[in-house]
């Protein structure tokens, strides 16, 4: 079993990982020694906090290893994706990913003799969308029915949420001028649209007026931020964007629990005292990708019924 994208999983797999994940916040030492001898390979061609940190450390806290290699490190820019993949997976017993393009995750996962967990690519963030419904079922106390409103750019984040959505009985509404070509998934949006959990909406007073949650992420990705050959782009990109940003005048009263999937570009796509605001739920929502992620690491190690 792999987690390419949640869209492969069924329900009933979503929920098992939820609820070991809310038993492994509240009882962690239930879980020691679980992965004891085993070895998780992390092989990143972008950068990451959160991913890289909880696996490492969640594989520790189950008595097994993690080991990280940079993509730039390594002799993956010199060989065939899938013979240093394969070879990599000799020597492992689970692999994470974190790949610029969807196309290399599948790749990489065709080619690995072990299961292949998808930390990021240009489509999806499998592992965010688990952190993300636990977060919430944690502050709401329930999935089902919940309205969330995702607002900026469309991409892998907002498709993982669309893609828990359907798992869950989560609506999705997306107040997203722009969306990310290399996102773009119109199977999902349409199958989501089908079972009545998705669509879309201009407004965003009107999509929080009816949300439970509000959910934001970088307008621009990550690799280009800093980019001096961006700067075009970035200053279309900010000016297309500035009035969906969450600050105290978007949000209003509105009681809704806000998100961000970190890391925040404080100024841009949200306020930084938007942060610790009372309805902030982003620092639970990361902290939740360590319980998450040891709860998909017994997943895939077949430790969970
Ligand atoms: N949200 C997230 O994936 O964070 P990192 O890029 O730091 O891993």
């Amino acid at each position: 079993m792999n987690l390419v994208t949640l869209k492969d999983w069924s329900a009933e797999e979503v929920a098992t990982v939820l609820e070991v994940s809310l038993a492994m916040k509240a009882d962690p030492d239930r879980f020691d020694g679980t992965m004891k001898g085993k070895n998780l390979a992390l092989l990143f061609q972008k950068t990451s906090t959160r991913t890289r940190y909880s696996s490492e450390i969640g594989m520790l806290q189950l008595g097994g290893q993690a080991v990280y290699l940079d993509w730039d490190v390594t002799n993956f820019g010199l060989a065939d994706l899938a013979d240093e993949i394969k070879v990599l997976s000799l020597y492992s017993d689970l692999m994470l990913v974190r790949l610029l393009k969807h196309a290399d995750v599948l790749k990489a996962t065709a080619a690995s003799r072990v299961p292949v967990m998808n930390g990021c690519c240009d489509r999806y963030h499998p592992l965010q969308g688990l952190a993300d419904i636990m977060t919430i079922r944690e502050a709401v106390g329930r999935l089902d029915g919940i309205r969330l409103t995702y607002v900026g750019v469309r991409n892998n984040v907002c498709n993982s949420l669309v893609a828990a959505g359907v798992k869950v009985g989560m609506h999705v509404t997306a107040v997203t001028p722009e969306v990310n070509p290399a996102a773009a998934d119109e199977a999902l949006y349409e199958e989501a649209r089908r079972v009545g959990l998705f669509d879309e909406e201009d407004d965003l007073a009107a999509a929080l007026a009816r949300s439970d949650v509000v959910y934001t992420d970088t307008w621009i990705d990550m690799e280009y931020f800093t980019d001096p050959d961006f700067a075009v782009e970035k200053e279309r990109r900010l000016a297309l964007f500035q009035p969906y940003q969450l600050n105290a005048e978007t949000l209003g009263s509105h009681k809704v629990r806000i998100m961000h999937c970190l890391p925040a570009h404080r100024g841009y796509e949200i306020d930084g005292a938007i942060l610790n605001d009372p309805r902030s739920i982003i620092f639970d929502q990361a902290e939740n990708r360590l319980h998450s992620q040891k709860a998909v690491i017994l997943k895939l190690a077949g430790k969970l019924l």
